[in-house]
């Protein structure tokens, strides 16, 4: 079995749209795959929620309790790790995984570690992308999902969702509108990458 690892730190709903697209479409009997356990670095998360009322493994690492971030990532893999199988590493999701990882640890999981950003990378990588597409004047905004390399909001794209910038368009109505699409293209491309 293919273990995935969500790790989060707020709303969870693309960790949720990913738990649900996984039991639609029978990923663990089609895919040989299931969602074991969401990591979140903020115990307030809603997301845990959701994961525990769906019989998930959750585990709260607080950030802030570590001396250094290589501490924490170093706590993060360990909890990670518990869900290797023999010959199966896991598969470890960022949803809103709202930390900048360590060197160290995204070589760990080179080519098993994905996120989700809500631009057309590389356009606006980092923070208020939404506000950052309407204040440019694009008339399309959308998200990645991508591999995660040692580059921040970089790394070899696996699937893009593009949706139109409209007059009068907020932060909020821009983000909502791409929220949904994330919601597609995140379980969409691991499930093309758990074919593999
Ligand atoms: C999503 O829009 C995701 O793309 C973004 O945070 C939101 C999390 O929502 N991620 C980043 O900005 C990472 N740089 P969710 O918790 O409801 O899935």
């Amino acid at each position: 079995m293919k273990n995935i690892v969500i790790l989060i730190s707020g709303g969870g709903s693309n960790m949720a749209a990913i738990v649900k697209t996984a039991k639609r479409d029978g990923w663990h009997d089609k895919l040989g795959a299931r969602v074991a356990a969401v990591i979140s670095n903020k115990a307030t998360a809603q997301g845990l929620v959701f994961a525990q009322e769906h019989g998930i493994a959750t585990e709260v690492l607080d950030h802030k309790t570590f001396a250094s971030r290589e501490a924490f990532d170093a706590a993060l893999s360990q909890a990670i790790d518990c869900f290797d199988e023999p010959g199966q590493p896991a598969l470890v999701v960022l949803a809103g995984f709202m930390r900048i990882l360590s060197p160290g640890f995204v070589a760990r999981y080179a080519g098993r570690l994905l996120n989700i950003h809500p631009s057309l990378l590389p356009a606006f990588p980092g923070l208020h992308t939404h506000q950052r597409a309407i204040d440019a004047g694009c008339r399309l905004a959308g998200a990645t999902v991508h591999q995660v390399t040692a580059e921040l909001d970089h790394g070899p794209i696996l699937a893009q969702a593009a949706v139109p910038v409209l007059p009068g368009d907020t932060h909020d109505t821009l983000a909502a509108r791409v929220l949904t699409q994330e919601h597609l293209i995140y379980a969409q491309a691991i499930a093309q990458l758990l074919q593999k």
